[in-house]
């Protein structure tokens, strides 16, 4: 009921930044997008609030890290995490009306020249390797976050290094929890307008091959039983 009651405040309350803040300067960033049934993998676009992505955000004390925006919809994240500080950020949106939005909202914020949206389903894309940090807000459900999760880690196979996952609203965990290549770092819950909502963190394990070879302590007991 609370959550359903702050919702509808957050949806109207968008609506009226969008009509009286972007609208007249030709942005379109609030206003929420559906553009799949009920049931599907993806998640419909709504935006990240400024305040939640600068609380995001202060996790990290250097911003010369390269940020990606997984299902970055109209680029309102893209938009605010620059304006933090972060100069190297990036998204990916799938759906195309909105990635379209995206471009133009970049166009007009004359960021189009240092931000790129790639205009695919996440588990297309080959970029990983360019990025050191990993933004999510709730985009997809569980088969699709199994495949970002596995060319994440081919990425950091290929090339080891400093790499954290900040993941907002993680209703997918168990799939990062289970990759034996990362551990969480943080866990906080974030309380704005009544509603509160989880942040994951994620390191890359640089030890996990070492964790990999040595047998749980079980294990080792049954087999010299036998
Ligand atoms: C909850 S919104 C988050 C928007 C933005 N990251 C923010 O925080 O303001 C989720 C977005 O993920 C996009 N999305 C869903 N599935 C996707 C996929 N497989 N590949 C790329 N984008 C996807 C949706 O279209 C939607 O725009």
């Amino acid at each position: 009921m609370k959550i359903k009651m702050a919702a509808r405040s957050k949806f109207f309350w968008d609506n009226f930044v969008h009509l009286v803040m972007e609208a007249p300067r030709g942005l379109d960033f609030s206003r929420n997008e559906y553009p799949y049934p009920d049931d599907h993998e993806r998640i419909w676009y709504e935006r990240t609030t400024g305040e939640h992505l600068k609380v995001l955000f202060s996790y990290f004390e250097d911003k010369n890290k390269r940020v990606l925006d997984i299902g970055c919809g109209k680029g309102y994240a893209l938009y605010r995490i620059h304006k933090m500080g972060f100069e190297h950020v990036d998204g990916i949106e799938y759906d195309t009306r909105m990635a379209g939005i995206a471009q133009r909202n970049m166009e007009i914020l004359k960021l189009a020249d240092q931000v790129t949206i790639y205009n695919m389903d996440a588990t297309e894309f080959t970029g990983y390797d360019n990025y050191v940090v990993i933004y999510m807000f709730h985009p997809f459900k569980g088969r699709i976050m199994e495949a970002v999760v596995c060319d994440v880690e081919e990425s950091l196979m290929r090339q080891p290094r400093p790499f954290t996952v900040v993941y907002f609203h993680p209703r997918e965990h168990a799939v990062w929890d289970s990759s034996p290549m990362f551990y969480k770092s943080l866990e906080w819950t974030l309380a704005f307008s009544n509603v509160e909502l989880d942040v994951y963190y994620y390191e890359f394990d640089p030890d996990y091959k070492r964790k990999e070879r040595i047998p749980p302590f079980k294990k080792i007991l049954e087999s010299a039983m036998k």
